[in-house]
């Protein structure tokens, strides 16, 4: 993909699922890659995958003091922040708790605007563009059963990655947002094997996504050949949702 290979780039929610696949992706195209997630690198297989060109930021990006190790790494220079980690905690609005709420608005909404905004200083300091790409959902244009705390995070990042997109624009610097559909991770694979049933019966091309799938999307919107693209949310689901 044109123009990645000289590009430095940060991705959340790295160990596992899109995120390890966007991972891999970036480093196949030759960037440098710095991951974040929970885990310790030990408890990874980063280093295995990645021997090089890897830098790894052990964070909860939901920690102020956590998120003071990416703000130092971000002030050595970059290029592309990938806002990937999400969580899902799921239940019908009577019974969702306030905890349910609170950390799902935590990890999948004020993280991404925390860490767009720390990427927006810095690149805009750097007045060489940029590119932040944030991780939605098909969920945000139809709506989700128990999953009100979690559809209302998507949609508040597509709206988020508009305004951004409005905002830095004349910094050169793009913000886009990409909608998975359905796609075979450990956070989809954790559910009943009737709704994994059910949710392929639905799909126009009757099967999941691959996790590569999502980072082809994520390689595009980054690369060169997107540098047109921005303030958009690109479904990436298999025709599941049209319209
Ligand atoms: N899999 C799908 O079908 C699907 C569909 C639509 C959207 N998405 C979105 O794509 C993104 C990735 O999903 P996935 O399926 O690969 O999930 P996953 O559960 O496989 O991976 C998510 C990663 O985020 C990390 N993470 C969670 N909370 C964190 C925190 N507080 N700080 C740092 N890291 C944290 C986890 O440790 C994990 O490695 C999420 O934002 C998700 O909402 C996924």
């Amino acid at each position: 993909m044109k123009g990645l290979e000289s590009k430095k780039v940060f991705i959340t929610g790295a160990a596992s699922g899109i995120g390890f696949a966007t991972a891999q992706r970036f480093y196949e195209e030759g960037s440098t890659i710095i991951l974040i997630d929970l885990p310790s690198l030990e408890e990874t297989k980063l280093s295995e995958a990645f021997p090089e060109r890897m830098t790894y930021i052990q964070c909860n990006v939901t920690n102020k003091d956590d998120l003071l190790k990416v703000k130092e790494e971000m002030e050595q220079g970059f290029d592309i922040l990938i806002n990937n980690a999400g969580i899902t905690k799921d239940a019908t609005i009577g019974k969702m708790s306030d905890e349910q709420w609170d950390q799902v608005i935590a990890v999948n909404l004020t993280a991404v605007w925390k860490l767009s905004q720390m990427a927006a200083i810095q690149l805009k300091e750097r007045g060489k563009g940029g590119c932040i790409l944030n991780a939605a959902s098909v969920v945000a244009h139809y709506g989700n059963f128990g999953q009100s705390n979690y559809v209302a995070t998507k949609a508040g990042v597509i709206g988020m990655t508009k305004t951004l997109a409005k905002e830095l624009g004349k910094s050169g610097i793009r913000v886009n947002a990409v909608a998975p559909g359905f796609i075979a991770t450990p956070m989809v694979m954790a559910m009943p094997e009737k709704v994994i049933n059910m949710m392929e019966g639905k799909s126009p091309l009757k099967r999941m996504g691959r996790p590569e799938e999502i980072a082809a999307a994520y390689a595009f919107l980054a690369s060169d050949d997107a540098q047109f693209i921005s303030g958009t949310c690109l479904n990436v689901d298999g025709a599941l949702v049209i319209g």
